[in-house]
């Protein structure tokens, strides 16, 4: 019954159902699919999943086969990657009526390297509209928003977020002055169906609840330089055999 949200409270994130999903397929709820009252389900299952992950690539044949593809080899050699591995895979839902809010964030404060290097593949199977919840960016804040904290594994247990003492930025990355007051402006992303979007693991970007009739299925899997270094303080840690190499050079 674990439910997912990056939101601002994160105890419920630190639970073992997901700080062992890595090497696994496994399920999490929507916060607003229960009753408060009751605690129980509102909706049936399959209009209550937030999200599945987070070995889809590894462990779905078609979702392995639509992750390991010439394309994204392609891509990730076109953006300077020299030994890209895939670390997580997921199927977001944002389901119809309770799909939940992302605040903005960087992708990059979950799944950090140092120098930072993750890069987001993220697919849309359905159409994504301002009603169902598409994603927003601060167009350019890769280049000006440091990646300042990450999301760890806690000493006594749990989940959390620390300063980031390595790199804030991608090492060959021309930077820029940080926007004053830290407001940034978000531009919608709608996209059909198909749309792969690629996202800077520094890029600014959020979603809004999903309120209409329609759900928001999309999926995503990161990419990391393999030749950085990934520390045992993530939240996410490698399988046994490390974490998948795109294609075998
Ligand atoms: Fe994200």
């Amino acid at each position: 019954m674990t439910k997912f949200s990056t939101g601002e409270s994160s105890s419920h994130v630190g639970d073992d159902y997901f700080l062992t999903s890595g090497d696994k397929i496994r399920f999490f709820f929507e916060e607003d699919a229960f009753s408060p009252q009751t605690g129980e389900l509102t909706k049936p299952k399959h209009r209550a999943i937030n999200k599945i992950g987070h070995y889809l690539h590894e462990l779905s044949p078609p979702f392995r086969k639509a992750t390991f593809t010439p394309l994204h080899r392609e891509i990730t050699k076109a953006i300077g990657f020299r030994d890209p591995r895939v670390l997580q895979s997921m199927i977001i839902c944002k389901q119809p009526e309770i799909g939940g809010r992302v605040p903005p964030h960087q992708d990059s404060t979950f799944l950090y390297t140092n120098p930072p290097s993750a890069v987001g593949f993220w697919i849309a199977l359905e159409n994504a509209t301002v009603e169902n919840g598409c994603l927003s960016f601060a167009k350019g804040s890769h280049r000006r928003s440091p990646v300042k904290s990450r999301f760890v594994r806690k000493e006594g247990g749990g989940t959390g977020f620390e300063d980031v003492k390595g790199a804030r930025f991608p090492d060959e990355l021309e930077v820029e002055e940080e926007v004053a007051g830290g407001e940034e402006h978000y531009e919608l992303g709608e996209v059909k169906a198909g749309t792969l979007v690629l996202i800077h693991g520094n890029l600014l970007h959020k979603s809004e609840k999903n309120l209409s009739g329609n759900s928001r299925f999309i999926y995503t899997f990161h990419c990391i330089e393999g030749q950085h270094q990934y520390d045992d303080r993530n939240w996410l840690q490698p399988p046994e055999k490390g974490f998948s190499r795109l294609y075998e050079s």
